[in-house]
């Protein structure tokens, strides 16, 4: 029997690893026939840590499990899936994860991350398989007929991103993974890593024969060393299984990985900045054009991608570009892996079609704030996002529908606030992070971001409250305007999103605020 304990980073941090070592030794005192398996997680945060025992009837999960609860849960035969109080059902029936359409977190959870046999056994590599029969321009149009569209958070559509690629001269052309996820209230990245690594692997080595990229390359932040670690023992194993290296799945060209870790900082995502980190400089913004699918990695031409812009190909080259596309609304086509984080009562991954409106992931998800106190703002798109107020909450996950009210989906990271929330502190909060993160190459980031914190901060102290927020308005279209990457251009999305959405907390009288 396999016995499925999460070594996912969230799982272990409420305790999975202890979880797990507690099993182990059970089941050797008890001479049970049961063998620990550790997963990804099946992004359900509150059950953490969430064990699964396979059945002839498919798995059934327990959680959250402590170590102390292992005795009992033994006693009372979880190894056929007995009963007992933290059983919570067939894993697949479980309704927050019943409801969702799962296309690239299908297997998150549910397979030994690092097992070439397990990946393959739930479908894996067959999105290669077929690409390996197919010329270059054909695997680019399937991509492109699917729609799908950047999921780091511009949503440019990848198959014209290829096509660039595809089309430019070069006696080397680089495959670039950006897994440097760094707005806040996301983890959708980390969690692929950790839980199904050979589906980005598989998305990667599909992007080296589409067009013509023998180098491939994974920048994974430093704060992830969990996703490091799994993600190259997936390497490792996908090498000895003849998957990468010199014949990329037995009979193609040569196609490897190059792992590398991230230098810490948040503009070290900005596509440009991340290059200039893999070659070993100071992660300064270059100047745009040239595009990197032009003039990349090392001058070279170059794919650069998010981790589920990559991990979504094998399933449009399995499934056909039209299964794909069928999901989702207008432009957006597919499935939007979100994540609900902040002040939610169920925190976690939910991946469906775009389409579905942002009160319906937070309510129908997420069971409302955790505090059990009304909802007042939700930032979506990280901390560069707008902020929406409770009116909003109708706006359906959908590219076109944020940017017409002046917000964006980003990396589908929604990040809930209660009506404790100071507005003027979270703009305040925006020009601290810019001038915290700023890379210093643009006047309009690096000076603009300290003096929009300092007008900020004399609105709050209820100083000449209308010059100066009309100030920060000027200063916003500035940066707006005149910064040379989203740093600094889109940092004005959340300061302004919260003057023109919660005015009363700018509205700082001298009195209000010495009455404070
Ligand atoms: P962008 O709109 O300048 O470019 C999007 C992508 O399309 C880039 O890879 C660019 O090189 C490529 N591209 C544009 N025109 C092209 C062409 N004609 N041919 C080939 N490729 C072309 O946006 P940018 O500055 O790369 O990203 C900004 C976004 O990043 C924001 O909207 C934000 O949502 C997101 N972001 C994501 C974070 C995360 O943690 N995932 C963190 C911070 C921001
Ligand atoms: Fe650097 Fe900020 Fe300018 Fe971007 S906007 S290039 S982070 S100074």
């Amino acid at each position: 029997v396999r016995i499925h304990v999460p070594a996912d980073s969230a799982a272990a941090s409420v305790g999975a690893d202890q979880v797990a070592g507690r099993l182990a030794t059970e089941i050797a005192r008890a001479g049970l026939d049961a063998r620990i398996v550790r997963t990804g997680s099946r992004g359900l945060f509150w059950l953490e840590p969430m064990i699964e025992v396979e059945t002839a009837g498919g798995p059934i999960a327990y959680g959250p499990v402590a170590p102390a609860d292992i005795p009992g849960l033994l006693a009372a035969g979880l190894i056929d899936g007995g009963a007992h109080p933290l059983r919570l059902g067939p894993t697949d029936a479980i309704p927050y994860l019943a409801r969702q359409e799962r296309l690239t977190f299908a297997r998150c959870g549910a397979i030994d991350p690092v097992s070439v046999e397990d990946y393959r056994a739930r479908g894996g590599f067959k999105g290669l398989e077929r690409a390996l029969a197919m010329t270059p321009v054909a695997i680019v149009e399937e991509v492109t007929a699917s729609g799908l569209r950047g999921r780091g958070g511009a949503g440019f559509p990848t198959g014209i991103k290829w096509r660039t690629v595809l089309g430019a001269a070069g006696d080397q052309k680089h495959i670039v993974c950006n897994a440097d996820e760094g707005d806040s209230g996301t983890f959708a990245d980390r969690m692929l890593m950790e839980g199904d690594p050979m589906l980005l692997i598989e998305g990667m080595a599909i992007a080296g024969l589409a067009v013509g990229a023998t180098q491939g390359w994974i920048y994974i932040r430093s704060e992830y060393p969990r996703a490091v670690a799994t993600f190259t023992r997936a390497v490792e194993a996908c090498r000895r299984a003849g998957i990468l290296g010199a014949k990329v799945g037995g009979t193609g060209p040569a196609f490897d990985i190059t792992v590398r870790m991230g230098a810490g900082a948040y503009v070290c995502g900005e596509e440009t900045s991340l290059l200039e980190s893999l070659e070993g400089k100071r992660a300064l913004v270059r100047f745009k054009p040239p595009l990197p699918a032009l003039k990349g990695l090392f001058g070279k031409p170059t794919v650069i991608n998010n981790v589920l812009s990559f991990a979504a190909v094998p399933t449009i080259l399995a499934d056909g570009a039209k299964a794909y596309a069928d999901y989702g609304m207008g432009r957006s086509r597919g499935t939007l892996p979100f994540q609900l984080a902040g002040n939610i009562k169920f925190g976690g991954l939910v991946e469906k079609a775009f389409g579905l409106t942002l009160g319906e992931a937070i309510h129908d998800f997420g069971g409302g704030t955790r505090s059990g106190r009304p909802i007042r703002a939700v930032q979506v798109g990280g901390p560069l996002g707008a902020y929406f107020p409770a009116d909003y909450l109708d706006t359906p996950l959908d590219y076109e529908a944020f940017a017409a009210r002046k917000g964006m989906l980003g990396h589908g990271g929604i990040v809930v606030f209660d009506d404790s929330v100071d507005m003027a502190e979270q703009a305040r909060f925006a020009f601290e992070f810019c001038a915290k993160e700023s890379c210093g190459k643009c006047t309009p980031c690096r000076i603009g971001s300290t003096r929009g914190r300092e007008t900020i901060e004399k609105v709050i102290r209820g100083e000449a409250v209308e010059r100066n927020l009309s100030l920060v308005d000027d200063l916003c279209r500035t940066m707006t305007d005149a910064s040379l990457c989203a740093l600094g251009g889109l940092t004005p999305y959340p300061v302004l999103s919260a003057i023109e959405h919660f005015p009363e907390d700018f509205d700082r009288a001298p009195a209000r605020v010495a009455a404070e």
